[in-house]
């Protein structure tokens, strides 16, 4: 018996030191400690013994079965070490500076729209939107444009068909909340404009412009000029220089226009202000009572001032850009510097 016992072992040791996947440690496992296995086999034996033998053979299985556990324990921990797949660690220097990953950024034409509506909503101005297909009443009759101004030409303004156009101007805003609203107003309206206008440096068949109103009862050309003087000084800077010169438009009386010191040669003259050391950035005026009339204001009760500026002329004086087609080209050398 005890030769038997002995054999097993070996054979045990034998077949571990043969095997090499953890399939086979299983294997063994279940050959030797399964239910129907060599230990389990042995155990059965004890009753069919003569008594007194009975006790000594027990404990001599009892200990192989210990020493076969052991055993195949172990060979489990070595299996599975060997089986966990072996990594390449590659070393890299944590000090290095990492790569900037590419970042977007807004256009430089949101950029100044989105200023614009800051500096406004400071003063308390809501921003209103209204539709770039337009109608001819709101584009011109509303805003007392007569119906024989050169503007309304299919040489200024793109006609879609009889009196629906792309509008030419912003303005058309006002007309829109005016009919929907009673004062008090305060809106700027931001927007695309269109024009026939042949594409260079300084033109373009579709620009943006941002629209100003504001009415209500005791309104006065000086809060005008105060809003307007607040709106540049915080969009060019303290150190630029504000004037008026009366000027005409059809929805605005008295009119003016509206210029600051060249913030390009801070007013010593180059050629973008035409040596004057003055650029011209907006229009802007006391709304026409016939523009109230049109939308059933009482025009004895209420004044009102408008403005309008083109998004990218003031963009181009701010930054000194001097073709307005680098708006359109999306070349990112231009548009990364913004
Ligand atoms: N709509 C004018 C344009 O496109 C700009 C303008 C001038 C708007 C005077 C105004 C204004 O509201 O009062 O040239």
């Amino acid at each position: 018996m005890e030769e038997k016992l002995e054999e097993i072992k070996r054979n045990l040791h034998e077949e571990i030191r043969s095997i090499d996947a953890q399939k086979n440690a299983e294997h063994l496992r279940i050959k030797y400690l399964g239910r129907k296995g060599i230990i389990s086999d042995l155990m059965k034996l004890i009753p069919t013994l003569p008594i007194d033998s009975r006790a000594d053979f027990g404990q001599q299985v009892n200990s192989l079965k210990r020493e076969i556990t052991d055993s195949i324990e172990a060979l489990f921990k070595t299996v599975s070490v060997q089986a966990v797949p072996k990594v390449k660690v590659e070393l890299f220097d944590i000090t290095l500076p990492g790569k900037l990953p590419f970042v977007g950024r807004n256009h430089p034409l949101t950029q100044t729209i989105a200023d614009i509506k800051e500096v406004f909503a400071s003063l308390g101005f809501d921003v209103a939107y209204g539709p770039e297909v337009e109608l001819e009443y709101y584009n011109f009759e509303a805003l007392n444009i007569p119906a024989d101004h050169p503007s309304r030409t299919d040489f200024d303004t793109f006609y879609i068909k009889n009196d629906v156009l792309l509008r030419s101007q912003t303005s058309t805003v006002q007309i829109r909340v005016m009919e929907k609203q009673k004062p008090p107003i305060r809106i700027i309206a931001p927007g695309r404009v269109y024009r026939p206008d042949t594409v260079d440096a300084r033109h373009s068949f579709m620009f943006h412009q941002v629209e100003g109103l504001l009415v209500d009862e005791n309104v006065s050309f000086a809060d005008l000029k105060g809003v307007l003087y607040q709106f540049i000084k915080a969009y060019f800077g303290q150190n630029v220089q504000m004037r008026l010169r009366p000027s005409f438009f059809p929805f605005t009386e008295p009119s003016a226009e509206v210029d600051i010191s060249c913030s390009l040669c801070e007013g010593r003259g180059c050629s973008v202000c035409s040596y004057s050391g003055w650029v011209e950035i907006l229009g802007a005026g006391m709304v026409d009572p016939n523009v109230f009339k049109a939308v059933h204001y009482d025009a004895e009760k209420y004044t009102g001032f408008a403005f309008g500026m083109g998004v990218e002329r003031i963009t181009m004086l701010k930054y000194g850009i001097n073709d307005i087609r680098l708006f359109y080209e999306n070349d990112l050398r231009f548009l990364s510097q913004f």
